[in-house]
């Protein structure tokens, strides 16, 4: 068995290997919360394969069945390293399995929703069950699960109960092993986390060292190390990932990092000088922004398709970010260094999703780089990608943003997708038509932002209708634009619902953009749902 080397990691470090269950992230999430390192690998994971080691293993829920033909078990060695294990849902069935087939069988109902649980102080011996160590005996959590445990394994004693599973939790008699049916890390179990704790801190000794200023230590260093005397590339778009992203390039290596911005003429009402100023100014990022508005709009004339909208801009975007490197890249080298990096604002999520042994999900993913540039990049221009935010979630972004000192309107920002607006505006793009969008939407988000329903909704937008539609205005018939505004609450972006907004707060910003706003002749509110509705419109 090959010896994992600890000194990679410089923190303590639980591990969580994924068997595929929807909470699995929020397993690290939780931990991270306790200041205590998580990192979260597929179930397929070869101990051999580790470079470090952990100071204690979890095995996650899943949708299997453990007795089912091609169900995922963990390597065998996990069990021999000598650490603290605990197996939550299918993890303890995946326990108990192993150790008798007939331990674990499908159960006549399905066990879906809160239980009441009963925790035992002591065990046989009179020892106290440190899993439970500081929670009430009766504690609400919540469960999932169709099959259930009937054996206890044998060297191990029950721990936990429910009305329905007679092992709600069990421990190893002598081994710091543990399984439960229930899964601490959803908020449903309101001391889930209390019983994470216990596992992580008390039973695997694991400190509690993880704060957001460390890694920026270490992540500053790695870059340094990584980079040398290189210089990296990155582009940016004044969203929050490539903002804290490219603040992060800065702090490591200054001047060496060089960010682009493509004005590409779909942008919103003030926007680039915004990110000029923010990045600049304030950050005193090294950045290069390049007007291609014209480019973009001429191109876009009498293209309506929206998978053309987006091809083009993606390809457009490429060829201008390309054209700007090689500008780079003669003034580098004629000072003797070498662009060597591209940087990628690459969050956990997407690592995690990468890394599921069920493989990526054809979900949001092709939205998630403009138009397929790292890939260009790294394969055409042989740039190897730096990756500075991969472990984190988004919201430890915004936390870095908000220790970076980057203002908390870019740090809250809703999402705006990379073709901006010539996906807001339906039909052809025109300057013409991009302008009314952008002031409509201007309206729109001030009149939010004003009402205080900015961070209440996830992402708000206004967009141009393909028709016109007749209206009066001072006497006389006019054929105008529709704008549509579009609001809607989600935290994974997956599904999503309309905002609910008051009738007379909508009415307000109907009144004000058709009276600001030249050539709109009527205001609609998108109500649908996504799914079947999507968040953009094209
Ligand atoms: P949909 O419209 O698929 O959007 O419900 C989900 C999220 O993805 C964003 N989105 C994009 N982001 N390029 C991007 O960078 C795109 O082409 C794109 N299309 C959608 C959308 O704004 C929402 O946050």
């Amino acid at each position: 068995m090959a010896v994992p080397d600890d000194s990679v990691h410089q923190w303590d470090t639980i591990l969580t290997l994924d068997f595929g269950s929807q909470y699995t992230h929020l397993i690290t999430r939780r931990l991270r919360e306790l200041n205590v390192f998580s990192e979260m690998l597929p179930c397929t994971q070869k101990l051999a394969d580790l470079k470090w080691k952990p100071k204690g293993i979890i095995l996650s829920g899943g949708p299997y069945s453990v007795y089912e033909e091609g169900a995922p078990h963990v390597d065998p060695a996990f069990f021999e390293l000598g650490v603290p294990i605990l197996g939550i849902c299918y993890g303890l069935q995946e326990i108990a399995y192993r150790l008798g087939k007939d331990n674990v069988v499908a159960g006549t109902a399905r066990e879906y929703g809160h239980a009441d649980l009963t925790a035992k102080r002591l065990d046989g011996e009179g020892h106290v069950n440190r899993l439970f160590a500081g929670l009430e005996d009766h504690v609400k959590v919540w469960m999932s699960h169709g099959d259930k445990l009937v054996k206890l394994p044998e060297g191990f004693h029950t721990i936990a109960t429910t009305q329905n599973s007679e092992y709600a939790g069990i421990a190893h008699e002598t081994k710091p092993i543990y399984g439960i049916q229930f899964h601490p890390e959803v908020t449903h179990t309101p001391d889930g986390t209390k019983l994470l704790k216990n596992f992580a801190v008390d039973i695997c000794g694991a400190k509690q060292n993880w704060t957001m200023a460390k890694f920026v230590d270490q992540e500053i260093a790695r870059i340094r190390k990584l980079v040398g005397d290189d210089h990296v590339l990155g582009a940016v778009s004044g969203g929050v990932d490539s903002t804290v992203a490219a603040k992060l390039m800065k702090e490591a290596i200054g001047d060496r990092f060089h960010a682009v911005l493509v004005n590409n003429g779909c942008m919103r009402l003030n926007e680039c000088e915004q990110v000029h100023e923010t990045l600049t100014k304030h950050l005193g990022i090294n950045l290069t922004v390049v007007d291609a508005s014209k480019e973009f709009l001429d191109g876009l004339k009498g293209v309506t398709d929206p998978e053309q909208k987006r091809k083009f801009i993606g390809g457009k975007f490429i060829d201008v970010f390309e054209a700007q490197v090689e500008k780079i890249e003669a003034a580098v080298e004629h000072s003797g260094g070498k662009v060597k990096w591209f940087l990628q604002g690459t969050l956990y999520p997407d690592v995690i999703e990468s890394l599921s042994f069920k493989g990526p999900s054809a979900t949001i993913k092709t939205h998630h780089n403009v138009g397929g540039l790292p890939k260009r990049m790294t394969e055409g221009q042989g740039l190897k990608l730096i990756e500075p935010l991969r472990e984190l979630f988004k919201d430890e972004v915004r936390q870095l943003g908000r220790e970076f000192g980057i203002h908390p309107d870019l740090v809250n920002r809703h999402p705006f997708p990379g073709p901006g607006l010539s996906i807001r505006v339906l039909g052809e793009v025109t300057p013409e038509r991009i302008e009314i969008a952008r002031k409509a939407d201007h309206i729109f988000i001030s009149m939010i932002r004003e009402a205080g329903l900015y961070d209440k909704i996830a992402q708000a937008y206004a967009a141009l209708d393909p028709t016109k539609a007749v209206g009066v205005m001072g006497d006389k018939r006019v054929h105008a634009e529709m704008v549509i505004l579009r609001a809607v609450e989600t935290t994974d972006f997956m599904t999503a619902t309309a905002f609910n907004f008051p009738h007379e707060f909508i009415t307000r910003v109907a009144t004000r953009i058709i009276n600001e706003v030249h050539g709109v002749s009527r205001v609609l509110y998108d109500v649908s749902s996504k799914p079947p509705a999507t968040i953009e419109m094209e």
